[in-house]
């Protein structure tokens, strides 16, 4: 037999290992073998009837006379790392820079977890000066990582609880969205007064994604069903203030889970309330490039830098 052939027919073979190798993991990947049968009620499986996921880490700066003797109509409160100066700084130039917008107060507040790694850089401002500074940064004694993002979202709603219980919206948002505040005032305004508004960029019948990018995985373990619940994306949902009340109680009874959106979602199934979905396309989960007629009737895009941020709103502003 010709060398030539047998190597074609080598070749051969290990193409069709490879083959039957990704057909495999691609079979395991779509349909998952232990997934728990999915049913009516199925988020309940999140529930305990104990306070058993109380979150005790206390408070390290709180700001907690920013809502005292004012009403605010809107508090939007950002996830940002302790790194991330640059970005806060944009912010607070920008679409966080107006307390008012006809008339109704609006506060922009920041929230950190505690540093992973001290003090790199003696030249960089450190949180706590930032916070004498700007009185602007809500953060509790929890390592500030990308897998504790949800404890932050569990300090936002109890850091409203216990100290904005009187603002009518929040909005949680992120460091890398520009927010048209304006439009965002404006879209609050037009909605029919209900206790039970949440809203954003939806996400529906969103899989449970099980491949190989860390950053999207979850085990079983953690997430044993197919699919999310209904849930708004982490890069801006808005709510009532009565609901946010109302999520942060049933918090202390739901097992927190990697994805702070999702767990969201979780507790809005639980407590029965749908999503409200906005009739325009107002929200933008990826980064879409500047152009005046979009950037005025957007309300937030995500994936943009402080530097795209200063100047989106410098744009927006001149003209
Ligand atoms: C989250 O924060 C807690 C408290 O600081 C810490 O013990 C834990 O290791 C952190 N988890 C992750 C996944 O970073
Ligand atoms: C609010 O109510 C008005 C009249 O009842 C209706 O026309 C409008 O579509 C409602 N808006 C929303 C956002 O539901
Ligand atoms: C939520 O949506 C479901 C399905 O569309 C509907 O049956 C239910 O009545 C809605 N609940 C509320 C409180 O609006």
């Amino acid at each position: 037999v010709p060398v030539s052939v047998m190597y074609a027919r080598t070749l051969k073979w290990i193409f069709l290992f490879l083959l039957v190798c990704s057909i495999i993991t691609a079979w395991y990947v779509i349909f998952p073998s232990n997934v728990v049968s999915e049913h009516a009620n199925v988020m309940m499986y999140f529930y305990e009837y104990e306070l058993i996921y109380k979150q005790q880490y206390p408070f390290t700066l709180r700001e907690c006379l920013k809502c005292r003797d004012i009403d605010p109509f809107l508090v939007i409160l950002v996830s940002s790392c302790p790194k991330d100066v640059k970005s806060r700084q944009a912010i607070r130039l920008t679409w966080g820079s107006q307390d008012f917008w006809w008339g109704h107060r609006i506060l922009t507040l920041f929230l950190l977890g505690q540093d992973t790694q001290r003090e790199e850089s003696a030249s960089a401002l450190s949180v706590e000066d930032e916070s004498i500074l700007y009185s602007d940064i809500i953060r509790q004694d929890f390592m500030d990582t990308s897998d504790n993002l949800t404890l932050k979202t569990i300090m936002a709603f109890r850091w409203v609880t216990e100290f904005c219980s009187n603002a009518r919206f929040f909005m949680k948002t992120d460091g890398d969205v520009f927010i048209n505040t304006a439009n965002l005032v404006k879209f609050l305004l037009k909605l029919n007064s209900s206790e039970n508004i949440f809203t954003g960029y939806p996400l529906i019948d969103n899989f449970a994604y099980r491949g190989f990018h860390r950053k999207r995985y979850i085990s079983y373990d953690e997430y044993p069903f197919k699919l999310y619940p209904p849930y708004c994306s982490g890069m801006g949902y808005i709510l009532d203030g009565k609901l946010a009340l109302r999520i942060y109680e049933l918090m202390s009874h739901i097992k927190p889970i990697k994805f702070e959106d999702v767990y969201v979602g979780i507790c809005l199934n639980i407590l029965k309330v749908n999503l409200s979905i906005p009739e325009d396309k107002q929200f933008f989960l990826y980064k879409i490039d500047f152009d005046i007629c979009k950037y005025r009737r957007l309300i937030a895009v995500h994936g943009v830098t402080s530097s795209e941020i200063i100047g989106f709103w410098q744009d927006l502003s001149s003209n």
